[in-house]
């Protein structure tokens, strides 16, 4: 995506609307037929006439100069996502940092998961220093229970599940850098939205098996990531 402005970007995912509604901008909570509220720098150049804009897909209307001014806070991939209904155009990624995924079938059954082996993965992440897509580029993160092991019942879905996490892992989604909820350490390796399951044979955590819906709950956090069955047979 190098080479494409911010605006340029917005603007591919954007549908022209002449008159706007009356209704606020829900980034700045302006009137969509008056200028938008963001006073920040880096959006200087857009006129009135085109200052309001349809996401193309679902429909919602922003500033224009606001839909940028987001995009310029985040990481700037070409992807931009809604911030009303969490519609994704293009391809998210996010900041985990770098690290090793690799995964094997272990000859064990999960609770839960009777009939079949299980996956076993390990994620791997040392710590670094922060880059321009972390809260604070040039800082130190740490990275606290590497590997961490995570498991999946060896059943067709759950190796649907190991195949989008390995989109997953290539979009740099799996991983964030950032306070833990659990330990309250900041700049540190943490989990993103997507849930794991780091205990084997038991569940003392709430992070174990037996849990019937976990499959099914994690589809639904990857696919809220963009991230799907349909959507990986065109990578
Ligand atoms: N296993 C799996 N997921 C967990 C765990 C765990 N032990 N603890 C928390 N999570 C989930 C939370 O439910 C939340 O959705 O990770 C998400 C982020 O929680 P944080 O506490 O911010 O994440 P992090 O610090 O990375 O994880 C805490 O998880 O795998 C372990 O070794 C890791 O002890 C650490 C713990
Ligand atoms: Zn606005």
């Amino acid at each position: 995506r190098k080479g494409r402005t911010p605006e340029e970007v917005v603007r591919r995912y954007l549908q022209k609307v002449r008159n706007p509604p009356e209704e606020d901008c829900t980034i700045c909570m302006e009137a969509l037929a008056g200028p938008s509220g963001y006073k920040g720098p880096g959006v200087g150049g857009i006129s009135r006439a085109e200052s309001v804009g349809r996401l193309s897909q679902c429909g919602h209307q922003y500033h224009l100069q606001c839909l940028v001014a987001m995009y310029n806070n985040g990481n700037k991939d070409g992807s931009l996502q809604c911030p009303t209904c969490k519609t994704i155009y293009g391809v998210k990624t996010g900041n985990q940092p770098p690290g090793k995924m690799e995964y094997h079938v272990i000859p064990h059954s999960l609770p839960g998961h009777p009939d079949c082996k299980t996956i076993r993965i390990i994620y791997n992440i040392p710590p670094g220093i922060q880059g321009p897509e972390h809260s604070n580029p040039g800082k130190p993160f740490t990275a606290r229970g590497f590997p961490r092991h995570c498991y999946l019942p060896d059943s067709e879905k759950g190796r649907l599940v190991l195949k989008l996490l390995l989109v997953a892992w290539d979009r740099r989604l799996i991983f964030s850098v950032g306070t833990s909820s659990t330990t309250g350490e900041t700049d540190t390796v943490i989990w993103n939205e997507v849930h794991h399951k780091t205990e084997f044979g038991s569940n003392l955590t709430g992070h174990g098996y037996p849990d019937s819906g976990h499959l099914d709950n994690v589809l639904e956090e990857l696919r809220a990531q963009g991230i799907a069955e349909e959507d990986c047979l065109r990578d």
